[in-house]
């Protein structure tokens, strides 16, 4: 890789923000000039939440190194046949994704991304698709990859390989060890702003013919698509809706209906997007018990959930629905036995066990969700549900919680907080040592918000029950 660093203004050009992930990508480039690829690793892998840029920044690249791109998505692979190809005795037999991908671009040297290796299958069903990726992705050994259809062995060394994930959790480690990763977050709505109107609406527009003299996009109108009308850590749901408005308008021109500038503005939106789609903010909405606001973190970024708990009469059971993982049922009866010991200090009737079920409820029912980190805000809605008194809703909670009420720490902080913003919650509740992944947060996210660091339960029920 011989390409000058200085040619990679493109990744400039062509996307906003980005600082960490455009000097990561130039070191790395940098180390690779200097090592001619044979450091540790020369494979860059992108983590992060959709549309966040991965792809994008991935072409951009190819680009700025005047090499080609190719992309195939490695999603649900379970054979190792779709990477490594069918031997020609087999009926029907085609060659692998990387010689087909080659094969397209017709080069040796493109960039060549490889989407979503997080969702290989580890479930296969023949052959270690996993295994023949490493194989792909290893320098000492992809000069002469076998595909099963070809035969011949084919030098991959040139290769720029790029890989991306939504999570990093299942990503086998020696796949892991082999790559550079390379995060991408989340946007602030500020930044998705700046992305909209540099990048998306000029983008939209000429794609559907509209230039800026057919229509106009004010900036209120903007803002109000990324707080009502989208809700998710990227921007691709933004482009969407700037592509429908472009298109509704593209039809009207085309009709003769309208003839001169057209402007969109905050008022007139709903005429194009349909009724607004997201409730404004959760200061809005009414505290109550058993309800609390918990912070989850999945493939699409951060989001916030509502923790509900409820007595039935019975005999002290407890059921959990909401498609909660193993992992999430367990912090669930930690987090229960936890406040049924608080039980004095939070005044409520020691006995309620024998006259009353326990039933704690997770929506949206139909998504799966798992992992410790609602422990502490399911701590907050069982006491909140005990002692009858109301749970603030703006206040959001995020922590693993042991039967002792110790709070550890938990991951994704960074998506959760963006979220928890997003959705308008005042004040975070965060374990003490996760403190320092505040460092991540942009500061105008920071300065409107407040925080407090736990390190047990204990401390946590002054600020989230109403008194
Ligand atoms: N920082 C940015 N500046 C300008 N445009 C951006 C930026 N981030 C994303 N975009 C645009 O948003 C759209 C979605 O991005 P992209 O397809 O790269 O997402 P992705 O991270 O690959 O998502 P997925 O995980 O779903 O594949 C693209 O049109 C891209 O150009
Ligand atoms: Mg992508």
């Amino acid at each position: 890789m011989a390409e000058t660093t200085e040619s990679l203004s493109s990744l400039n050009e062509d996307h906003y923000g980005l600082e960490k992930v455009k000097e990561r990508i130039l070191e790395f480039l940098a180390i690779q000039k200097l090592t001619e690829g044979k450091g540790k690793s020369n494979i860059l892998c992108f983590v992060g939440p959709p549309g966040t840029g991965k792809t994008s920044v991935g072409q951009s690249i190819a680009k700025a190194l005047g090499r080609k791109f190719i992309r195939i998505s490695l999603g649900g692979i379970r054979d190792e046949a779709e990477i490594r190809g069918h031997r020609r005795t087999y009926v029907g037999a085609l060659p692998g994704r990387i010689i087909q991908g080659i094969r397209t671009v017709g080069v040796k040297n493109p960039v060549f991304m490889m989407d979503e290796i997080d969702k290989v299958g580890r479930d296969f069903i023949a052959g270690d698709p996993q295994a023949t990726l490493l194989e792909v992705l290893d320098p000492s050994q992809n000069n002469s990859f076998t595909d099963h259809y070809i035969e011949i062995p084919f030098d991959l060394s040139e290769v720029f390989f790029i890989t991306t994930a939504n999570v990093l959790d299942p990503i086998p480690p020696a796949l892991k060890d082999r790559m550079e990763i390379i995060e991408f977050s989340g946007y602030t709505e500020d930044e998705k702003f700046h992305i909209a109107k540099l990048f998306l609406l000029p983008r939209v527009l000429s794609s559907s013919g509209l230039d800026g003299n057919k229509l106009k996009v004010a900036d209120k109108a903007i803002k109000k698509i990324i707080t009502l009308y989208t809700k998710e850590a990227g921007v691709r749901d933004l482009e969407r809706k700037l592509s429908e408005i472009a298109r509704k308008v593209a039809r009207q021109v085309a009709e003769g209906q309208i003839k001169q500038l057209l402007k969109i503005s905050e008022k007139n939106l709903s005429g194009y997007l349909g009724p607004e789609e997201y409730e404004l903010t959760l200061a809005q909405q009414k505290d109550e018990i058993g309800v609390s606001t918990g912070l989850a973190w999945t493939e699409a970024g951060g989001d916030i959930i509502f923790i509900e708990a409820r007595l039935t009469p019975g005999q002290g059971n407890l059921s959990l629905t909401g498609q909660l993982g193993q992992v999430m049922q367990e912090s669930a009866k930690a987090a229960l036995s936890y406040v049924r010991s608080k039980a004095r200090k939070l005044k409520f009737d020691p006995q309620f066990y024998y006259k009353s079920d326990i039933h704690i409820h997770v929506p949206s029912g139909a998504i799966p969700k798992d992992g410790p980190s609602a422990g502490v805000a399911i701590a907050a809605s069982l006491a909140s549900m005990l002692t009858s008194k109301a749970v603030k809703k703006e206040v959001a909670l995020t922590g693993e919680i042991t039967i002792n009420g110790k709070v550890l720490k938990v991951g994704g902080i960074k998506e959760k907080i963006l979220a928890a913003h997003r959705a308008g919650v005042k004040t975070i509740i965060l374990p003490k040592e996760n403190k320092k992944n505040l460092i991540d947060v942009p500061e105008e996210i920071k300065k409107q918000l407040k925080f407090k660091f736990v390190d047990h339960a204990d401390q946590i029920f002054d600020d989230v029950l109403v008194t």
